[in-house]
Parts: structure tokens; sequence; C-alpha cells
């Protein structure tokens, strides 16, 4: 499967809406509301158009990833990054390593736009294969009671995390309904 993968256009909305409802459908885990998520993270400060991302097959709308920026803060500091979520694929189009080429390309453009790293909250047989790490091994920790193997990060390139840790402050629109 050898999906184009672009950034997302106004068009694709209500494609992105569809696809991301689908996917989380039938996950025990979710409380399938992903869609209204990534509308209210669209008009956030915390949007970067860039890395709104679709992975398109015959001019279908078959995936999409977004990064949204958040910040990492101790007593002390506090330095911007990003965090993986929602990444959605149709469940027609699973297990073809779609989701892969959408997590690497957008890694790959937060990387040219000078994004260092990368958190999220997932599963831990997936992610590892994107150099994603318990973010507790970097100091780096969520206001979520979560185990800590599902709380991830990755450096997008050498010593990303260097003098960086503390708590992930996340935009107020993931505590929104
Ligand atoms: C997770 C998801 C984006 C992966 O996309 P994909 O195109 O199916 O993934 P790939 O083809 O690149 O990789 C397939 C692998 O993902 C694993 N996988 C798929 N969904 C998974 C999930 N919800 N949790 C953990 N692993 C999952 C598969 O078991 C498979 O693992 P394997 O390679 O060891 O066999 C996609 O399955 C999806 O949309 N799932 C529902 C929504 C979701 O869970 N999103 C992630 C949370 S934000």
């Amino acid at each position: 499967m050898n999906p184009i993968i672009r950034q997302e256009k106004f068009d694709d909305h209500k494609a992105v809406f569809t696809i991301t409802e689908l996917a989380f459908r039938n996950l025990e885990i979710s409380e399938h509301n992903e869609q209204f998520l990534v509308d209210r993270l669209r008009k956030s400060s915390a949007f970067i158009p860039e890395l709104s991302m679709v992975a398109e097959i015959e001019g279908k709308i078959v995936g999409h990833i977004l990064l949204t920026k958040i910040l990492i803060k101790n007593e002390k500091s506090e330095h911007e990054s990003l965090t993986l979520a929602p990444v959605s694929v149709h469940p027609d189009f699973q297990k073809m390593g779609i989701g892969a080429k959408l997590i690497q390309a957008a890694h790959q453009k937060a990387r040219e736009l000078g994004y260092k790293s990368v958190v999220l909250i997932g599963h831990p047989h997936y992610y590892p294969r994107f150099g994603y790490r318990k973010a507790s091994d970097f100091g780096i920790k969520f206001h979520f009671d979560a185990p800590d193997e599902v709380c991830m990060a990755v450096e997008l390139v050498p010593k990303g995390f260097n003098g960086v840790n503390g708590f992930v402050e996340l935009a107020k629109e993931f505590f929104e309904n």
C-alpha cells in the first residue's frame, strides 16, 4: 500500500472526521469523541497546519495524524514540544503500514519545523518501533493516572530532551467536550 502523505486541506475535514470516528468506534479504551477533539484542536493555538496530515489512496482519504504544541514545564523552565494525538486509519486499511507512514512523515515534518521531541499516551506494543520510550526515562510526566508504559516520548533529534523535564501541559482543548 503506497499512500500519498500530505498536509490536510480544508476540503479534507469531513473525511477526517469520518475516519477518526470509524477508527475509534470499536476501541474499548476510547470514549468515541476523538473526531470532535480533532475539530477543536484545529481551532486551538496549539494547532500547526503542517502537522495535520492525511494519507490518501486514489483520491480517497484513508488516514489522518495530528501533532499539536505542548509545553513541558517544571518549577524552573518550560520547553515547547509536541504531542501525537490522535492517529487514525480507516478500519478497511489498517495493518497495511499506513499508520507507520503517517507517523514517520509527521516526525519528519516536525523535525523540519525545528521540533526536537514528541510525547504521547498510547499502546506500548506499537510506538517503540518509531523510537518511543517511556517518558519517565527522560523525567517527563503526565498529569494523568496512566500506567508508566503507556506514557511515551521520542527524541526527533539526538539529545532532543537535553535539559527538558517536568510535566506535560496539553492544550486546554484536550479537556473540553
Ligand atoms: C493504531 C493505528 C493508527 C495504526 O495504523 P495501521 O495502519 O493499522 O498500523 P500499521 O500497519 O503501521 O501497523 C500495524 C500494527 O499496529 C498494531 N495496532 C493497530 N492498532 C493498534 C492499537 N489500537 N493498539 C496497539 N497496536 C495496534 C497492529 O497490531 C500491528 O502490529 P504488528 O505490526 O506488530 O502486527 C490504526 O490501527 C488505528 O486507526 N487504530 C484505531 C485508532 C487508534 O488506536 N489510534 C491510536 C491511538 S491515538
